[in-house]
């Protein structure tokens, strides 16, 4: 069968994984793992690429003195090749950061099959629900209007769908009585400055077992 994904080797402290983070906004996901990396890491971030001119996030990649790429979309009319350009900009910063491992952290964009196709389980993602529920850009509102009563976080592989990639981790946290979009988004936000560090420490030290 074939392997679920397929990191380029098994990294340690000493040698370890060679990451990009790609972000399109505030970038608190961003922050939380660069503040974890102060300790030396089995992952170390050495680029980090933002679609948006304006991304908040960006700023910590100036304050840690990390290479920091704004890769706005390319100004041409034909959809398809905007996109395949726009990967192929970003494409020759991963080559030349050396970067193995590429982790979307509120990156808004929707990867090209081809990209992933390039990357194939070295591209993860962390979405604001409890996936397969409610996957897309409105999590928190579809699940507060779902009426579940618990929604949490995804780490998982991406694959060339909408937050379709095996799930490698999920923590939960409960919707309580008048809980509101911002609250909701608050609290899913400090799990999952939690758990992507972490998850990124099995995943780089090669001890990761997937959710059975
Ligand atoms: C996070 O909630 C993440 O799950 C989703 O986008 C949000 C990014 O927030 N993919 P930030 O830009 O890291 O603050």
């Amino acid at each position: 069968m074939e392997k679920p994904y397929i990191l380029p080797r098994r990294a340690s402290i000493d040698k370890p994984l060679r990451i990009a983070v790609f972000i399109s906004g505030s970038g608190s996901g961003l922050n939380a793992l660069l503040n974890y990396q102060q300790t030396p890491r089995a992952h170390i971030t050495k680029l980090i690429i933002s679609d948006n001119i304006n991304a908040h996030g960006l700023k910590y990649g100036y304050d840690n003195n990390i290479k920091t790429k704004i890769i706005p979309l390319p100004d041409i009319f034909d959809k398809n090749r905007q996109r395949i350009l726009h990967e192929g900009l970003i494409n020759i910063e991963l080559i030349n950061s050396k970067v193995e491992l590429i982790v979307l952290s509120g990156y808004m964009r929707i990867l090209t099959p081809s990209f992933v196709a390039k990357w194939k389980g070295r591209i993860i993602n962390i979405h604001p629900s409890l996936l397969p529920d409610f996957p897309g850009v409105h999590a928190h509102r579809d699940a507060i209007q779902s009426g579940v009563k618990i929604s949490g976080c995804t780490v998982h592989l991406v694959d060339s769908g909408v937050d379709t990639g095996m799930i490698l981790a999920q923590r939960e946290v409960k919707i309580i009585p008048g809980e509101t979009i911002q609250t909701l988004q608050d609290k899913i936000k400090k799990i999952e400055h939690e758990i992507y560090p972490q998850i990124l420490d099995l995943l780089c030290e090669g001890q990761y077992h997937p959710m059975s």
